[in-house]
């Protein structure tokens, strides 16, 4: 069957590990960035629409945040069918094959469960049966700790493409009475493709910081080791499975943590902060950016914001504010860009990034590649079903048997 065979045939023909023949030096590895893509759900709720049924008002919140609306999800929609759909953009960008993965990381605070890992069910739908995948667990900072551990991957020689996704339902973990946490929160997911490459660029540093004593200040208290019932949660001023924020005290972390990564990854570098062409920080409030951007001298144009449309979608929040940059012409070639991410944990995590998109030489065209990953997204769905399928036929044999 020769359009299987089109199908399953790796494309990412660019670059082969280098053998260290004589003892010297192998070429370096480095980690591009080379597609990226987003998704949101098709229902916006914008803050006259939320101020119907809680106690709030659209000028209340614009004013203390920035924020207009946010995407909600629809019942059929979920982090992983979110994260799928981004995924798929991402790898239209990058031109290359689910099977061409290794990895697949989803940095998540709402997992579709606590396992099967979201990464798992995505990598199934895209058949990416030569990747493994896990999710990611580090709040709000979780894209850059994820994307931080496969460039890892990549620059160690251990793999050569990896999927790193940030996807989120926050709205079914929100306490909708709660208008101190309820309005500030939106769903969508963001995806890179990562890839070796030896061309000198992509991921430069990065610095991935926690502070668990500050786990009291953000939290969603959920099924876990400890006995998470609701009366404990009660004694705590929680609410089970509802996110819970001390805001002020986590607005002050914000901003500190913010500036202080910035500075310490732009020195692992080799940097300076005035090189930064574009900031990408975690989408969670204008005035923390606003302030960030003063203690660190640069020019608040210098950051990227898109809150205004999506809210603060966690992990997803990077991932979707670079594509819209890439969107808008904000990034161009040979760009230094920081990433900042910050969150609960308390978790935060900073990183640069030479811009530089090397695409493999030697690619077939882009319409046949395109016909090839629909292709392997119709044999996912029949693989999954056919072993499925075949599970439950050998259950009913060896029943019958015994
Ligand atoms: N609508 C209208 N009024 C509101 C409101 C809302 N949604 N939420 C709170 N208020 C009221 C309060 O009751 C309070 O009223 P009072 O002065 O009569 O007591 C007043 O507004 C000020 O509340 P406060 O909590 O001090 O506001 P704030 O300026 O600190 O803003 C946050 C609150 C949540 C916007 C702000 O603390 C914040 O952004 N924190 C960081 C949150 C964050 O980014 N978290 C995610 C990190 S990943």
């Amino acid at each position: 069957m020769p359009w299987l065979y089109l199908a399953n045939t790796k494309i990412m023909a660019t670059f082969e590990p280098r053998t260290d023949i004589d003892g010297g030096l192998a070429a370096r590895r480095y980690a591009h960035i080379i597609g990226w893509g987003m998704a949101v759900p098709d229902t916006a709720l914008s803050n006259d629409e939320l101020s119907t049924f809680v106690e709030t008002n659209d000028e209340w919140i614009f004013a203390r945040t920035g924020i207009r609306q946010r995407y909600i999800a629809d019942e059929g929609e979920s982090t992983a069918t979110l994260a799928y759909r981004a995924a798929q953009q991402a790898l239209e960008v990058a031109d290359i094959l689910p099977t061409d993965l290794d990895l697949i990381v989803v940095a998540t605070s709402t997992p579709e469960n606590i396992f099967p890992s979201t990464a798992s069910l995505v990598q199934d739908w895209l058949n990416a049966h030569e990747a493994g995948a896990f999710d990611l667990s580090a709040a709000c900072s979780g894209f850059v700790y994820a994307l931080n551990m496969a460039a890892d991957s990549i620059r160690a020689g251990s793999i050569k493409a990896a999927l790193v996704i940030g996807a989120e339902t926050m709205s079914r973990i929100l306490d909708w009475q709660d208008r101190s946490t309820c309005i500030l929160f939106g769903d969508g997911a963001g995806a890179v493709v990562l890839q070796a490459s030896d061309a000198p660029g992509g991921v430069l540093s990065s610095v991935l910081r926690s502070d668990g004593a500050g786990g009291d200040l953000l939290a969603i208290p959920s099924v876990g080791s400890i006995d998470a019932n609701e009366s404990r949660a009660g004694a705590n001023g929680y609410k089970l499975y509802k996110m819970y924020m001390a805001g002020g005290e986590v607005f002050k972390f914000a901003t500190r943590v913010v500036s202080e990564s910035i500075e310490q990854t732009c020195k692992l570098a080799g940097i300076s902060v005035k090189d930064i062409d574009l900031v990408i920080p975690h989408q969670a409030n204008l005035r923390i950016l606003q302030a960030a951007s003063r203690k660190l001298g640069i020019d608040i144009r210098k950051f990227m914001s898109n809150v205004e449309h999506y809210g603060n979608t966690s992990a997803a929040s990077i991932p979707i504010a670079l594509c819209d940059a890439i969107e808008q012409k904000r990034i161009q070639d040979k760009n230094h860009i920081a990433l900042v991410g910050f969150g609960g944990g308390l978790t935060w995590a900073a990183m640069v990034i030479r811009w530089g998109v090397p695409k493999p030489s030697e690619q077939h065209s882009s319409l046949l590649n395109r016909q090839r990953r629909h292709v392997q997204y119709r044999i996912a769905k029949w693989r999954s079903r056919s072993r499925r399928w075949r599970r439950r036929v050998n259950r009913k044999v060896q029943d019958m048997r015994n």
